[in-house]
């Protein structure tokens, strides 16, 4: 009779799991977790050679205990997932999350053999740990990740990291790239390690990520792919790059012209194509600046042949272009002597401190300080008065002890040291021209 009661109890048992899990660990290639039970249920198997899907009534924190190894993971579209952990799951194929709202948490500490993941529209997520990286394919797009140092494999097919509002810090410890990097729209991102990266055989392209200010490769070697960055930095290096077979594509807003420059002088093979200072609006081919030709010239004369952008044949150029320049010129002098005019005139009338140029896109001019000292005789005391004229507005007008007198000096240091930065840019505009001069911009320059 004992016996029988055993029996008859493992046989509920065992009707109750067919029910509540409807899983064959051996057979079935699909599973939806739909309630608590369910994920225990797939926690005995050891193996499940299929997929995985959390459906929209399971559980908000799901831990898979037991299980060892499935093929795909899957939630998509599940409004209350919150967590997703396991502490026995070694080998994933695939893992699929997309547009879960709360999902804050993926831990699969364990994780050993992961092949690719697509996280897609998390806006809540948080911390990610994965034993070991994907190994072929990683795409994480619009979301809420600070950082990403989970790609601990060098991915081999395609990473795409793109428009995560959040993102600050991405770590590629990888020693080759072989796949497919890219890098888009990441307003925050302001760090990014690729300092382990030796060779570059797939390619590396990194746009829309401002805050980025330093790039240092300071392991590359090889380029046989393609290395393609954009950006506002300033600091960019690649201090061991000898062996460049494939595209080095920089350009950057801020003055990396010495970086151009050492690129040129290191006579690499293959192409390169280095800008500093590009604007944004910027079209893709170079206009010549205002050492050869006016950067911006009031709209030519249909006989001034002020179009062609190409300068690398300046000593065969043809009389009528010369003429046309010299004509250029001086409608350009004019137009910036009319400017200053204006300019100036507008400034002693008006109150703003700021430097403008004074027509959009030419030479800025900065006004140097105008001091004048003027002694006057007044009810018979000697007056002796300063005035220090900085872009048309007077700094100091009246009668200086020492004290002042030093006061207004130092005011119109620290005018002039308010301005720098502009300076700064001239000269750096300058030296994007002479970086120009050096190649055709059209065709890339393979030095003999
Ligand atoms: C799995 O399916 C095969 C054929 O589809 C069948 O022969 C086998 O008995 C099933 N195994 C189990 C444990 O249900
Ligand atoms: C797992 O499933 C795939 C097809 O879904 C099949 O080709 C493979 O043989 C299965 N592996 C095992 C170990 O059952
Ligand atoms: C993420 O990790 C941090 C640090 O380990 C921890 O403080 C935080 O609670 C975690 N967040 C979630 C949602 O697990
Ligand atoms: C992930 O899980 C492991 C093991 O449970 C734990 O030690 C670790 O702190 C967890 N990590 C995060 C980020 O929650
Ligand atoms: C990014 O995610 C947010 C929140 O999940 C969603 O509202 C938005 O539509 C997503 N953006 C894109 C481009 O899919
Ligand atoms: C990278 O992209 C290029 C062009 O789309 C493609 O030809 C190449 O096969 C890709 N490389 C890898 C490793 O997927
Ligand atoms: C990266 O992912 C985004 C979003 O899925 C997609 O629009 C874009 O085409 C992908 N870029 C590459 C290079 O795969
Ligand atoms: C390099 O990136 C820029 C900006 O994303 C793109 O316009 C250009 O086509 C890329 N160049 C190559 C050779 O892929
Ligand atoms: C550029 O970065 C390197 C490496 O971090 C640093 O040593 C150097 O001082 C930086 N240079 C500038 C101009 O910021």
């Amino acid at each position: 009779m004992e016996f029988d009661g055993l029996l008859f109890i493992v046989l509920v048992v065992q009707v109750l799991i067919r029910v509540a899990g409807a899983l064959d660990c051996k057979n079935d290639t699909s599973f939806t977790i739909k309630s608590a039970e369910d994920v225990s249920a797939i926690g005995r198997c050891t193996f499940f050679n299929g997929s995985v899907a959390i459906g929209e009534d399971a559980p908000k924190d799901i831990e898979f205990k037991g299980i060892r190894s499935i093929r795909t993971l899957e939630a998509i579209s599940i409004g209350k997932l919150r967590s997703i952990s396991s502490r026995t799951l070694e080998s994933v194929d695939n893992i699929i999350l997309t547009g879960l709202p709360n999902l804050a948490s993926l831990n699969l500490s364990t994780l050993s053999i992961l092949d690719s993941i697509r996280l897609e529209n998390l806006p809540s997520i948080e911390n990610c740990s994965l034993g070991l990286g994907p190994r072929t394919e990683a795409a994480v797009f619009n979301t809420s990740f600070q950082r990403i140092e989970w790609l601990k494999w060098p991915v081999t097919t395609t990473l795409n990291i793109t428009e995560n509002s959040n993102l600050g810090t991405v770590s590629l410890p990888w020693e080759t790239i072989n796949s497919n990097v890219t890098m888009k729209g990441n307003p925050t991102l302001d760090e990014i390690n690729i300092v382990t990266v030796e060779n570059v055989f797939g390619s590396f392209t990194l746009e829309g990520s401002d805050e980025v200010k330093e790039i240092v490769f300071k392991s590359l070697e090889t380029i046989d792919g393609e290395v393609n960055i954009s950006g506002a930095f300033n600091n960019i290096s690649m201090p061991v790059l000898k062996d460049l077979k494939g595209v080095l594509k920089v350009r950057s807003s801020e003055d990396i012209s010495n970086f151009c420059n050492g690129l040129v002088e290191d006579r690499l093979k293959g192409q390169f194509d280095c800008k500093a200072n590009v604007q944004k609006e910027e079209p893709s081919v170079p206009t010549p600046g205002p050492s050869e030709e006016p950067n911006n010239v009031p709209p030519p004369s249909p006989d001034e042949p002020l179009g062609q952008q190409d300068q690398s044949e300046g000593s065969d150029m043809a009389l009528g272009a010369k003429i046309g320049i010299i004509l250029a010129s001086l409608v350009l002098a004019i137009f910036v002597f009319v400017g200053i005019f204006f300019f100036v005139r507008s400034r002693i009338r008006g109150k703003v401190m700021e430097i403008v140029p004074t027509v959009p896109g030419t030479p800025m001019v900065v006004p140097k300080p105008e001091k004048t000292v003027v002694i006057t005789r007044l009810e018979g005391r000697t007056v002796r008065v300063v005035k220090i004229n900085l872009n048309g507005q007077e700094i100091k007008e009246g009668e200086l002890g020492e004290a002042d007198k030093a006061d207004s000096q130092a005011n119109v240091g620290s005018k002039e040291m308010g301005r720098e930065p502009s300076l700064r840019s001239v000269s750096s505009i300058g030296s994007d021209v002479k970086m120009l001069e050096t190649r055709s911009p059209t065709c890339p320059v393979s030095p003999v």
